[in-house]
């Protein structure tokens, strides 16, 4: 006869015929990601899905949120700053590389990050795009 055993302590045998039952939580928790409203940007704000492991840079321009990106999202510019309001401790941490070009965005705050280098973890965030970014080439086109 089977015995179903379904939790393990540390030092717990199976014996013969036991069977070891694992249960898989069902469906996968994917966080959710909300944009304040930017003038240009996204005017009404927008609230998306995304799946851990995405930059946030690359979730907003799925979701035709068409933030700037100048250096093709290469860590080599400042336009795609933004502020994470909530769930900042979940992203990824900043590489020095980063940091640096972070120090010559417009409106750096504790929170800020360069989207294309922030990668969406396993909670849900706030996410503020500065009214202002620095961008020589485009400045000179307007
Ligand atoms: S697009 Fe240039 S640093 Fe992100």
């Amino acid at each position: 006869m089977l015995r179903r055993i379904s939790q393990l302590s540390i030092g717990s045998r199976l014996r013969g015929n036991d069977v070891l039952v694992v249960t898989l939580k069902r469906g996968i928790e994917v966080p959710q990601l909300v944009f304040l409203p930017h003038p240009v940007f996204c005017p009404e704000g927008a609230v998306v899905e995304a799946p851990s492991g995405k930059s946030i840079c690359d979730v907003m321009l799925e979701n035709d949120i068409e933030i700037e990106h100048a250096c093709d999202r290469v860590c080599a510019c400042t336009t795609c700053h933004v502020l994470v309001r909530e769930g900042f401790d979940s992203l990824n941490e900043p590489e020095e590389k980063e940091e640096d070009m972070l120090d010559k965005a417009w409106g750096l705050e504790a929170v800020s990050r360069l989207s294309c280098q922030a990668i969406v973890g396993a909670e849900d965030l706030v996410v503020e795009i500065p009214k202002y970014t620095i961008n020589h080439a485009a400045e000179k086109n307007h």
